[in-house]
């Protein structure tokens, strides 16, 4: 009988050697809360997301309190416009007096260290719920929609965003929006590319939330979001929004894609952000409202697997547990 020299089991067998041996460390560092903010009083309650509440503009000011003291560095924030604001054409999308622009102007006088970034895209602004302008025949128009998307990154950075977050997947729409930002001297704003956003059907309960389900009906996104089945072409759309202009570049959903984040990282080695979506958390909540998952166990697991995957920081509605949790451990 011959015994083996290498056993890999005596690092693992003290925490002391764990602990000396861990290669990744989730901190609060890490994280960026996504919200959603409504024109209404108070918090309404997301349904198919437990804990997830949409915020008055009061009430977001709590939040940032709240995400100041746990050091979180930045917040994303996401209106739900009300139905009778949204049009064909989405120019509430850039109304310097809008919901997201009040929302970053109230964040950024209170809190002008909490980092604001805001989402660029006009579903939540179409009566149809696409992310941009359609033809006649229904099919979502790039350049047309691209124009549009330029004024409304333009009204963001106007109301004092430090990150714009173009989460619409148009062509071009990078170096249109850069281009913008630095005629007008805002040469400062951060463009945060959603570069790799997959089609999924994890998006379902963030529709829900700011009410684009309803308006989207049975329709999809397939000519602009990217088929799941795809990891060569999200290289491709990355090295596109570098050359465009882009300061950090982001792959969606998070833990089905973490082979893309790495491919990516390796690739590139840019600023790269994941963005864990309303679906993957939906689906830990509801394990563990059951009692089949540990949710404190899973999602920090969850978390540090998409770090460890090559993420630079993570949007995930975990947030403000998370950075509880880690403070505690
Ligand atoms: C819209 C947008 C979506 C999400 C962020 N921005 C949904 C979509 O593309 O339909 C999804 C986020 C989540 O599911 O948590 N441009």
């Amino acid at each position: 009988m011959s015994y083996p020299y290498t056993r890999p089991r005596r690092m693992r067998r003290d925490a002391f050697s764990r602990r000396l041996m861990r290669e990744t460390v989730l901190t609060h560092n890490d994280l960026i809360y996504p919200v959603f903010v409504h024109e209404l009083e108070g918090r309404a309650p997301v349904g198919s997301m437990p804990g997830i509440e949409r915020l008055s503009i009061d009430e977001l000011l709590k939040v940032g309190e709240e995400m100041s003291e746990l050091g979180i560095p930045a917040i994303a924030l996401f209106p739900v416009t009300a139905p009778d604001a949204k049009s064909l054409t989405a120019e509430a999308a850039w109304d310097d007096d809008g919901l997201c622009q009040r929302a970053v102007r109230a964040l950024k006088s209170h809190f002008p260290e909490l980092g604001v970034i805001t989402d660029v895209a006009l579903d939540p602004y179409t009566s149809h719920g696409q992310d941009g302008l359609l033809d006649e025949t229904g099919y979502v128009m790039n350049d047309e929609t691209v124009d549009a998307l330029v004024k409304q990154a333009l009204s963001h950075a106007r109301a004092g965003a430090d990150v714009v977050a173009p989460s619409d997947m148009m062509d071009g729409r990078i170096g249109a929006i850069r281009a913008e930002l630095e005629s007008e001297n805002f040469i400062h704003t951060r463009i945060l590319a959603y570069s790799a956003k997959y089609a999924s059907a994890f998006y379902g309960p963030f529709r829900d939330a700011v009410g684009s389900a309803s308006a989207l009906g049975k329709a999809d996104k397939y000519t602009y979001q990217m088929d799941p089945a795809n990891s060569d072409e999200a290289l491709r759309e990355v090295d596109l929004d570098i050359g465009e202009g882009a300061d950090m570049v982001m792959v969606k959903p998070g833990l089905p894609y973490l082979d893309i984040v790495r491919r990516v990282k390796d690739e590139f080695g840019v600023p790269t952000f994941v963005y864990q979506v309303s679906g993957e958390y939906a689906m830990l909540k509801a394990a563990a409202q059951n009692g089949w998952l540990d949710e404190r166990a899973t999602a920090l697991e969850a978390l540090t697997s998409i770090k460890r995957a090559g993420a630079d920081g993570i949007l995930t509605y975990f947030a403000l547990d998370a950075a509880r949790w880690l403070r505690e451990a």
